[in-house]
């Protein structure tokens, strides 16, 4: 459980997947920001799981011409599309899983939390919906910057009435999915067998990969851990500069939403061994929000991994401690900001 499963399907597409009590398709599935970069490709990637009998495609603009292609495709999930914000209630109404990639990506030069100016009002307004329409969902945002967009989140649930902290996650998986990408190559490990937990946030330093802590058991020199660690930290990075303006990490990342969406889908179904990091309400650290390992159930996060950020090494405990101010602060701008709003 421990391990990529929705990567291991991928590899073992010929046989049934082994979980889930209710195989068929049951659970009704929204994208708000679906024509996007990330929307497109997660659209098409949830459109393939056999746990999802709708998908309902939220956006401003061009959300008709995805649906109709996405629309062909044999599985069985029924495609939906809902263009502005006038057919937004409509898009919520009745969905078990909410998936946001909706705002503006970095270009080379800005941080994530240059994006906070727009991207914070757009998540506020589509939690809004989301709050009058289905409360009761699991909502994941994936929109920039997480470490402040997820505190607004839940400030405009609260602000609703109907914020429930184990519904909702800051999407970290594109973290872990790097992480375990990157060290499975540097030591020439078995892809699918890697395991890195990623805890903290999801901007720069505040992504803290506990590679003593990975699976299976792997030694790194010094130099090693602090090579995978500044690459882990600056992945976005990379992608955004390789794209050179052109937007940030975009398949990857769908990729990454359609393993938690898939996760979420099969704690839902009733799977009692579903394990994934994100970033959510927490009491493992004195920050309010923090990312670790968490425990999925029919009812949102079951539980916090605590055991991981136990037993930490010397230079794990000192980034764990520098990391603390800065997704502190990134908390409280999104907490002032709701609170200003309302
Ligand atoms: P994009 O510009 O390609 O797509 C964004 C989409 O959002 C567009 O289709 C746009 O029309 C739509 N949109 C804008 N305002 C909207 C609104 N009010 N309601 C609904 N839809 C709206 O960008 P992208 O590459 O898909 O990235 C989207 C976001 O995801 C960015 O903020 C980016 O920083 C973030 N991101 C997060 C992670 C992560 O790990 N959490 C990874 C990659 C990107
Ligand atoms: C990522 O990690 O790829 C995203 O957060 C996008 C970005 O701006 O780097």
């Amino acid at each position: 459980a421990l391990r990529d499963t929705f990567a291991r399907k991928a590899h073992i597409s010929d046989q049934r997947p082994q979980y889930g009590l209710h195989p068929q398709a049951s659970f009704k599935v929204a994208i708000l920001g679906a024509s996007g970069g990330i929307g497109q490709p997660l659209a098409l990637l949830v459109k393939m799981s056999p746990l999802v009998s709708a998908l309902h495609l939220y956006d401003i603009a061009n959300v008709k011409g995805v649906a109709a292609d996405l629309g062909h495709c044999n599985t069985p999930s029924q495609v939906l599309d809902f263009t502005g914000a006038s057919e937004l209630a409509n898009c919520l109404k009745g969905v078990n899983l909410v998936v946001i990639p909706a705002g503006v990506p970095r270009k080379p030069g800005m941080t994530r939390d240059d994006l906070f100016n727009i991207n914070a009002n757009i998540v506020k307004t589509l939690v809004e919906a989301v709050a009058d329409n289905c409360p009761d969902t699991f909502i994941h945002i994936i929109s920039n910057p997480v470490n402040s967009t997820v505190p607004i989140a839940a400030e405009v649930l609260k602000q609703k009435g109907v914020y429930d902290p184990k519904k909702l996650f800051g999407v970290t998986t594109l973290d872990v999915v790097r992480a375990n990408t990157f060290v499975a190559q540097k030591k020439n490990l078995k892809l699918i067998d890697v395991d890195v937990p990623v805890v903290g946030g999801h901007a720069g330093i505040t992504i803290l990969p506990l590679l003593s802590k990975t699976k299976p058991t792997v030694n790194f020199t010094d130099e090693e851990v602090v090579e995978l660690t500044v690459r882990i930290q600056n992945a976005g990075t990379e992608v955004v500069e390789a794209k050179a303006g052109a937007g940030s990490a975009t398949l990857s990342m769908a990729y990454a939403a359609a393993r938690f969406v898939e996760s979420s889908l099969r704690a839902l179904d009733g799977d009692g061994d579903v394990y994934e990091c994100a970033y959510v309400e927490s009491n493992l650290t004195e920050l309010p929000f923090f990312a670790s390992r968490i425990k999925l159930g029919r009812n949102g996060v079951e539980a916090l991994i605590s055991s991981e950020i136990h037993g930490l090494t010397e230079y794990e405990h000192k980034a764990l401690e520098s990391l603390k101010p800065e997704l502190k602060a990134s908390i409280e701008k999104g907490v002032a900001f709701a609170q200003k709003q309302a």
